[in-house]
């Protein structure tokens, strides 16, 4: 018969590590209240115990060339998805554009280790990234796009993708330095948009990861 309480039986199969054993290790990085409580959040290993701070702290130090821009025109549920994909490559730097809400749900909080930027509209979002040196590249498969596959992407590039249903829209593919599509075998028309910033993302990292 189990001898935990209801408590301790819930806490032990919640995701994470429980409390750290003494002695607590001697390092500003580790936050004195998951060391004594546990930490249950959705992080690598070698962040257990750390601070929000000295996480972002220690993936600043690090971030990938690699920018990622989404259109928001609509309530597009793939947005959370999109930047919980960019957090995992670590990128520089998110861009939502359009609406300044978004549906954070499938993020699940990844985005306060990210520095996510929002722009009113293209023109705003275009100038930013050429002031900081970023080929915007649309990713869509549109007329006049090249395969992904073949391409080698610019290592400080920004991947645009559209909401779910229009896509990318005219005034941005404008503004794009070129486009490109990930080639598809099957009946759809698309991808979802979730799935398809996962792959350009792995397509860029394959190439210039470190
Ligand atoms: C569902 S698609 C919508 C529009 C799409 N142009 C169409 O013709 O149906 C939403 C977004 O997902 C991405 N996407 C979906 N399939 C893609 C593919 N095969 N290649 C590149 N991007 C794709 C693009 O960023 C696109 O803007």
């Amino acid at each position: 018969m189990s001898t935990l309480s209801e408590d301790e039986l819930v806490a032990a199969s919640a995701p994470g590590v429980g409390p750290h054993p003494q002695p607590w290790p001697d390092d500003a990085r580790y936050d004195p209240v998951l060391l004594a409580d546990g930490d249950r959040r959705n992080v690598a290993d070698r962040y257990r115990y750390w601070s929000m701070d000295a996480i972002v702290a220690d993936l600043d130090a690090r971030r990938s060339p690699l920018h990622v821009a989404i259109q928001n025109w609509e309530h597009d549920f793939n947005i959370g998805s999109i930047v919980r994909t960019a957090n995992a490559f670590n990128v520089e730097t998110v861009h939502i554009l359009g609406r300044r809400r978004w549906n954070r749900r499938g993020a699940m909080v990844t985005d306060r280790y990210l520095h996510v930027e929002h722009h009113a509209d293209v023109p705003g979002f275009l100038a930013e990234l050429a002031e900081r040196g970023v080929v915007p590249v649309g990713v869509d498969n549109l007329p006049g796009s090249v395969p992904l596959e073949t391409t080698e992407l610019p290592e400080r590039c920004c991947l645009v993708f559209g909401s779910e249903g229009p896509g990318l829209t005219d005034e941005l593919v404008a503004g794009c330095e070129r486009l490109v599509a990930i080639t598809q075998y099957g009946s759809t028309r698309s991808l979802n948009a979730g799935a398809a910033a996962a792959i350009a993302m792995y397509h860029w990292a394959l190439r210039w990861a470190r």
